[in-house]
């Protein structure tokens, strides 16, 4: 895919010119680590799995086995998976220059593994796992002594079982996570969205919001969107391809 380069060098003048960026990304920044997105047809999770009994709470309590087996499987994915050249270059913009907040929506945690820092992960981490009742993290020793049960109980509670610290559909997002995204789409001058379909609020409500406060908007993906169509640069293409190209020089 050849890169448009009018277009890119727009764009990597605008985010050279922000002094405070937002990042948004979302599934698509891990698709060329080899992690399914959610919605893309044929390989996206959602259309091999039911995100009803997957990824509720309803689900969880039907099946608790089925929803700790599926996790554990994404686990170990992402175990045996690197951040890409997108993860790479987000780190290297947060490192090379203040006023930048990286939001995502994945639950992977290859921007941390890439070297970023601060990430605000509006639906949880993989890496964590807690009680149902509580919702405070189980500890990796405890897992360990009790693998084989599919959940494990939790220590917290005697009616609790582990489960993965990740958002469910119908679960509120951690207040204070997206508090700090909302605040951090409000004020700044650029908000760069890379790998998201924006299907799924509150997150995908970002980039309109810091289109709303006075915001230049750039969205990275290779399939067109609501978030492209209102964007001022729709960068056309995979994002570790993309994301290097215009941020090495940003
Ligand atoms: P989706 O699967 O909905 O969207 C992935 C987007 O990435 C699509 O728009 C693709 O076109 C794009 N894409 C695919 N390959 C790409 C590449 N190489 N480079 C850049 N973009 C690419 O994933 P999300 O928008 O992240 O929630 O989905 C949002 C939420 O829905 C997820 O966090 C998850 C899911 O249900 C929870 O689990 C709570």
């Amino acid at each position: 895919m050849t890169l448009d380069r009018t277009l890119l060098n727009e764009a990597r003048d605008a985010l050279r010119a922000a002094d405070r960026v937002a990042v948004l990304t979302g599934a698509g920044v891990s698709a060329e680590s080899n992690i399914p997105t959610f919605r893309d047809a044929q390989t996206g999770m959602w259309a091999r799995f039911d995100p009803r009994q997957l990824a509720s709470p309803e689900g969880f309590a039907e099946a608790p086995d089925r929803v700790w087996n599926w996790y554990r499987w994404r686990r170990e994915l992402v175990a045996s998976s690197r951040p890409n050249a997108g993860h790479d270059a987000l780190a290297t913009l947060q490192r090379s220059r203040p006023g930048v907040t990286l939001i995502t929506q994945n639950v992977d945690g290859f921007h941390q593994q890439a070297g970023a820092r601060d990430v605000l992960e509006l639906h949880g981490s993989l890496q964590r796992t807690v009680c149902s009742v509580t919702r405070r993290v189980i500890d990796q020793d405890w897992l360990d002594e009790h693998a084989d049960a599919e959940p494990p109980p939790s220590p917290h509670h005697p009616d609790g079982l582990a489960r993965p610290d990740v958002v469910w559909f119908g679960e509120a997002l951690p207040a204070a996570v997206i508090d700090a995204a909302l605040d951090a789409a409000a004020r700044c001058d650029l908000i760069l969205v890379a790998g998201t379909s924006g299907e799924v609020h509150p997150a995908a409500s970002l980039p309109f919001i810091a289109r709303d406060h006075g915001a230049r908007v750039i969205d990275v993906n290779p399939e067109a969107t609501a978030i492209s169509r209102m964007a001022d640069w729709h960068l056309a293409g995979p994002s570790a391809r993309w994301l290097p190209a215009l941020i090495c020089s940003a």
